[in-house]
């Protein structure tokens, strides 16, 4: 069995080390991957938005399924074109990505299917957006894909004026509206679910930390660190969750005849009212997928092949590790802003088999690993409890070095202090 991913960050080289692990015992092609993952998979330089280019790929390598990472290709049509050319692809079709590539289409299709969620509107102009807070904080989000640049949280007036203005008068992210929407207070929490179409089931509960300093200061990132399981949301509750989110979502989407294959990310605020949706991503969340796949016990080919097919899923229940995965992201210096490249990064060698490392932003230059992105390097422990999983992941993000290294340190420190 041949299998593709598509992707090159943290979340597509925990994917591939799960697809290693699979019983099939898989070729495993990566495109375009990065050095990290060129250690579990062939990898091919076809860039994730080349979506000739990976259909051609895909059919030259005679894939049996192809696993796709990132959002864009997905909203672009990825699978669509799989699809047409009779290769088997695990992600929704781009009118069912459309759930991420939209914000406002995402709280069209929530209102529809009775989703709870924050209160909103969509506007196009300035002062109507002006018009629709309601107080503040209140949360503006640009409609389309912005690489998780496209959310602001504005305090008072005037930071709402600036980021209105910076999405519908500068056109930041190019032409397009503005969710305005209520800020929602609570924990956050993220519950992935695969679906088959017809059928949501429920992933391991995670929680990721978004903000680059300890104790959520700082500005957003694209996630500094994760863990799963999480204290408090136990198999019941996320089956409560699934119900009342996640399949009413895809049975909407199947009444709207573009059914949901793939993952369902639900970003859920637990809010004193209930769980409410504050995003939905329609692929493998970065960083929740370190800490929830070295955590599945099913394999992990079945259950992707299982999604592919309508209803494919019946039958299939996901078996759970009940130990705590952590997972602690290495951002370079200058990240989120300014991230800096080129830093030589040592220490990985030396590390034990029990962690996992995972490659998100790293190069080899003349032989030499180095930084070459913002996030740089996932390191992920398995433990009895959040306590061990933790001491385990930090030892070993201590050990490795690279200058201006940046490291949230408390990730999953709520999970320790909840069951010690
Ligand atoms: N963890 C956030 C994301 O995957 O978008």
């Amino acid at each position: 069995m041949q299998v593709l991913v598509v992707g090159s960050g943290g979340r597509e080289h925990a994917i591939v080390r799960a697809l290693a692990r699979s019983a099939h015992a898989p070729q495993l092609v990566c495109a375009p991957g990065n050095p990290g993952i060129a250690a579990d998979a062939r990898c091919v330089a076809v860039p994730v938005d080349d979506i000739p280019g990976l259909v051609a790929l895909a059919r030259d390598e005679a894939v049996d399924l192809v696993v796709v990472g990132p959002e864009v290709p997905l909203v672009a049509g990825l699978v669509d074109a799989l699809t047409a050319a009779g290769i088997t692809a695990f992600g929704p079709v781009g009118a069912a990505a459309r759930l991420e590539g939209s914000k406002a289409y995402a709280k069209e299709i929530m209102e529809a299917a009775g989703v709870p969620t924050a209160a909103w509107a969509t506007v196009d102009d300035v002062e109507a957006g002006m018009v629709a807070v309601t107080g503040y904080p209140v949360v503006l989000k640009f409609d389309g894909l912005a690489a998780g640049k496209g959310v602001v949280i504005a305090a008072d007036e005037q930071e709402a004026r600036a980021a209105l203005e910076s999405f519908l008068v500068e056109r930041r992210f190019g032409p397009g509206s503005v969710v305005v929407e209520e800020f929602l207070d609570g924990e956050e929490l993220s519950l992935l679910a695969v679906c088959d179409g017809v059928r949501a089931i429920a992933m391991a509960p995670a929680q990721d930390y978004k903000r680059i300093f300890d104790g959520d200061q700082g500005p957003n990132t694209g996630g500094m660190g994760s863990y799963s399981p999480v204290p408090g949301v136990d198999a019941a509750l996320a089956q409560e969750i699934v119900t009342a989110v996640h399949q009413p979502v895809v049975d909407e989407l199947a009444r709207r005849g573009t059914p949901f294959h793939g993952i369902l990310y639900a970003g859920l605020m637990l809010t004193a009212a209930g769980p409410k949706v504050l995003e939905f991503n329609t692929r493998f969340g970065d960083p929740e997928t370190q800490a929830v796949l070295p955590r599945l016990r099913t394999d992990l080919v079945d259950v992707l092949l299982a999604a592919c097919a309508r209803g494919g899923l019946d039958g299939v229940a996901l078996d759970w590790d009940p130990r705590t995965a952590v997972s602690v992201v290495l951002a370079s210096a200058g990240y989120p802003d300014a991230p800096r490249t080129g830093d030589a990064i040592s220490g990985l060698a030396a590390l034990p088999d029990t962690v996992e490392v995972t490659h998100a932003g790293t190069a080899l230059v003349d032989g030499a690993l180095v930084t070459a992105g913002g996030r740089v390097l996932n390191v992920t422990a398995l433990g009895e409890t959040p306590r061990d999983a933790r001491a385990v992941a930090y030892a070993a993000a201590g050990a490795v070095t690279f200058d201006g290294r940046q490291i949230r340190r408390d990730i999953a420190l709520r999970a320790e202090e909840r069951t010690t």
